[in-house]
């Protein structure tokens, strides 16, 4: 049988790699192979070019986020992410054919994204550099091809993705502008200045005020199509509270006297504030 194509090209030498699913491998041309895990990932980091051991989020933040994930705090992200995804599809009168969740985590945007568009034929990609993330990934979600790789420096090939989806992650815009087709889209998911302040305001003594507008500007050849803010209180539990904080990077910087205070307390009122940003190639500029 013939081995399928992908729109993934080769870590080593860069050329296109093939599927082949009755050896349950990913392979090129010049016959470097990558085996499938038995969770159905594919790692196609390069151990030489890994800067730590494990990098990405650790086992520990990837299971406190599923659990708070799981309780749908996020929810009305994840909602107007499906219908961002909707409205532009719809707009450009086409289904996407790929489309990639960029530093997917374990996989709670991306699995709700499938569910709500029904497009039997997309093929759907969820990376991230974390192999905790993407091994839990693919055991709760058959549905997509999961991938341990660098957000900047993706296995993709050039002009390959319909779609690229970044919620709360590292991201690299001219790796995004290389991945897009002609007609491609970039939504990206990222927080606003008040978002989670009251939590942030128990656990530093100072809070530095972070400057978005680099989302804004600083687009390598991408430009914005339009930027929405999706606001709205949320109510946690002190469970809650410490999953929040394991799974995100706070807990590491916090002070040990800070992290007492915020985790004696019963509940606390909390601002999710995030922003969502539709970017297009440039035109003339692919
Ligand atoms: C804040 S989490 C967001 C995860 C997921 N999008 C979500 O919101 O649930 C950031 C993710 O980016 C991943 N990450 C960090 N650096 C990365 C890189 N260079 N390439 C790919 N993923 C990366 C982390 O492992 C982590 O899963
Ligand atoms: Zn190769």
């Amino acid at each position: 049988m013939k081995p399928k194509k992908s729109c993934l090209k080769c870590p080593v030498c860069d050329t296109e790699l093939y599927v082949v699913e009755q050896m349950n491998l990913y392979k090129c041309d010049q016959n470097h192979a990558f085996d499938r895990a038995k969770e159905g990932y594919v790692n196609l980091l390069l151990s030489h070019k890994k800067k730590s051991k494990n990098p990405g989020d650790s086992q520990e933040m990837v299971v406190s986020r599923q659990s708070f994930l799981a309780k749908g705090f996020y929810e009305p992200i994840s909602d107007e992410i499906n219908k961002t995804v909707k409205a532009y599809f719809k707009s450009v009168a086409k289904t996407p054919e790929t489309f990639l969740d960029l530093g997917c985590g374990e996989g709670y945007y991306l699995k709700r994204l499938i569910q709500s568009l029904e497009h039997a034929q997309t093929a759907y990609y969820g990376l991230d550099i974390s192999k905790s993330a993407v091994k839990l990934a693919s055991k709760n979600h058959k549905e997509a091809h999961w991938i341990v790789a660098n957000s900047f420096f993706t296995p993709f090939s050039d002009h390959s993705l319909s779609g690229i989806l970044s919620v709360f992650s590292p991201i690299d815009m001219s790796e995004c502008k290389r991945m897009l087709k002609e007609d491609g889209v970039l939504i990206r998911v990222f927080p606003e200045t008040n978002h989670l302040m009251q939590l942030k305001e128990v656990i530093y003594p100072e809070i530095k005020v972070k400057e978005y507008e680099q989302y804004l500007n600083d687009l390598e050849g991408l430009e914005v199509v339009s930027v929405k803010n999706v606001a709205y209180d949320i109510t946690l539990k002190n469970e809650d509270l410490v999953q929040l904080l394991l799974m995100t990077p706070h807990f590491w910087r916090v002070k040990e006297e800070n992290k007492i205070a915020l985790l004696k307390m019963d509940t606390i009122v909390v601002t999710v504030s995030v922003s969502i940003g539709v970017y297009q190639q440039s035109k003339g500029r692919l």
